[in-house]
């Protein structure tokens, strides 16, 4: 879809928008599309002060489809503007989507680099080996809102050999005066793994090495983002293909990241034991950027590829959202993530009682001793907390989806964070975090809480809603 086809199809954002508005379900702090479909945030940078959130956007179809890049900017987390697209499919390199991409600033100028999607139609093919292109484009832009070319920088013959068509989502960052750009990648035997590229000047870039694990850890690696917090590096990734165990791994795809000592001079690392990021059920593809601050921030796709349930805000027009904003710092050898401190911006007045019955809100509680705990709210979702496991329990708001669980050694603190049809928990300071979208019938929190615990303090906050400009 070229910009011109984007133009003549706007009537088919009305008519979903029309649907949208009487939608209970529609989010007060979270980002989602403006029409249709929104996956994968993309691009996420802060230039000359103004945070870019691009996003994967099908805008007239709210089940997947043509991507583009959406775009919406903030200064504040709190206000947004929401631009037209910012990336189009208009070349043939990108002729079936404009797929996953990020952004890095040098000199004033941000250089955006993303995957062309290709998908060839002219026999029966399987697209992992044969019938698809994954390329690799660069624009750059001086505003983030316009560009003049598209530069192809890679095509699949260009991968090493024994890649599959899946070569895909390049992250960039710089170290000893190199550039470094990452890609998720299927090799040819189903093996999910990242390949390394070098480069002096952001345009001519070499092969340069790859990361595989020792044993095989599922065929596919989307997204990844390599990162360095307090000097030390971790490969956050996507990994598709891996089996369920336990209470572990429990998603269809997972979202998580290995610790890795990597040693890119000599080409040799090592990969510590992966993570899940997060333990919900809607939690993919994040990405992460340093912004002007230095801070680390880090926001997901509140959704999941291939999900097995129908989400019931598709009849209204739209379907998926953008995680809240979270700082990730580096705590025991672990990330953490930490709601942005801007979202305190957007609490009403504090209440201490227990009984809290508004519908978006944020909820904090600090316990000691907490030997096991049974929260509810909204009526149906369940938090438990016994022997060392907690669960979020959806119940029937879930849609068919209704158990995960994490082991800790001691529950100290819980933040969770209600909006009209999500729930963001933030486990000991964002030790743990569950990320899930739920469909209550009842909005009101109701909160009952119940077990064996004294609570040091508790606070809780009516949310406002964030500010979306055109
Ligand atoms: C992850 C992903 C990426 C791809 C994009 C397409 O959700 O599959 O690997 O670039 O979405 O929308």
């Amino acid at each position: 879809m070229d910009k011109k086809e984007y133009i003549n199809r706007l009537d088919e954002q009305k008519k979903l928008q029309k649907m949208m508005n009487t939608d209970k379900y529609l989010l007060n702090f979270h980002l989602i599309p403006p029409s249709g479909w929104l996956n994968d945030p993309n691009g996420l940078c802060e230039f000359k002060g103004i945070n870019h959130i691009y996003y994967q956007y099908t805008p007239f179809d709210a089940t997947w489809g043509m991507k583009l890049w959406g775009h919406y900017t903030t200064a504040d987390w709190i206000t947004y503007k929401e631009y037209e697209p910012f990336i189009f499919s208009d070349i043939p390199e990108d002729q079936d989507g404009v797929y996953s991409g990020s952004a890095f600033i040098k000199d004033d100028k941000i250089y955006f680099y993303y995957t062309g999607n290709v998908k060839h139609i002219d026999k029966d093919y399987d697209y992992i080996v044969a019938g698809r292109e994954q390329n690799t484009i660069l624009i750059t832009s001086n505003d983030g809102f316009t560009y003049k070319d598209k530069k192809v920088l890679f095509k699949n013959i260009d991968y090493p050999s024994d890649m599959s068509c899946h070569v895909r989502d390049p992250q960039i960052f710089e170290k000893n005066n190199f550039y470094y750009m990452v890609l998720g990648a299927r090799d040819l035997k189903d093996v999910g793994c990242v390949l390394i590229y070098q480069s002096k000047d952001l345009i001519t870039w070499n092969y340069h090495m790859r990361i595989v694990p020792e044993k095989k850890f599922g065929y596919m690696w989307e997204c990844p983002n390599l990162i360095e917090i307090d000097n030390k590096m971790f490969l956050i990734c996507c990994p598709q293909g891996v089996e369920q165990e336990g209470i572990n791994y429990a998603n269809i795809y997972q979202c998580g990241y290995f610790p890795i000592d990597l040693d890119l001079e000599n080409k040799k690392y090592s990969l510590g034991k992966f993570k899940e990021l997060d333990r919900g059920f809607d939690i993919y593809a994040p990405q992460t950027f340093l912004d002007e601050n230095n801070r680390r921030i880090i926001i997901g796709w509140m959704g999941l590829p291939d999900a097995e349930y129908t989400n019931p805000t598709v009849k209204n027009g739209w379907q998926h959202a953008l995680t809240m904003p979270r700082e990730l710092i580096v705590k025991n050898n672990q990330l953490y993530q930490i709601p942005l401190v801007e979202f305190k911006n957007l609490r009403s007045k504090i209440n201490k009682e227990l009984n809290c019955n508004k519908e978006n809100v944020e909820l904090d509680f600090n316990f000691s001793n907490c030997k096991n705990l049974e929260i509810l709210l909204r009526n149906e979702i369940k938090l438990i907390y016994k022997d060392n496991i907690f669960t979020l329990d959806l119940k029937e708001c879930g849609y068919g989806r209704d158990k995960r669980s994490v082991y800790l050694t001691s529950l100290k603190e819980l933040q969770i964070f209600l909006d009209n049809s999500s729930i963001e928990i933030f486990i000991n300071s964002g030790e743990e975090v569950f990320t899930s979208r739920c469909y209550s019938k009842d909005l009101k929190t109701d909160l009952k809480i119940s077990g064996e615990y004294e609570l040091k303090d508790f606070s809780w906050y009516e949310l406002k809603k964030i500010e979306i400009n055109k």
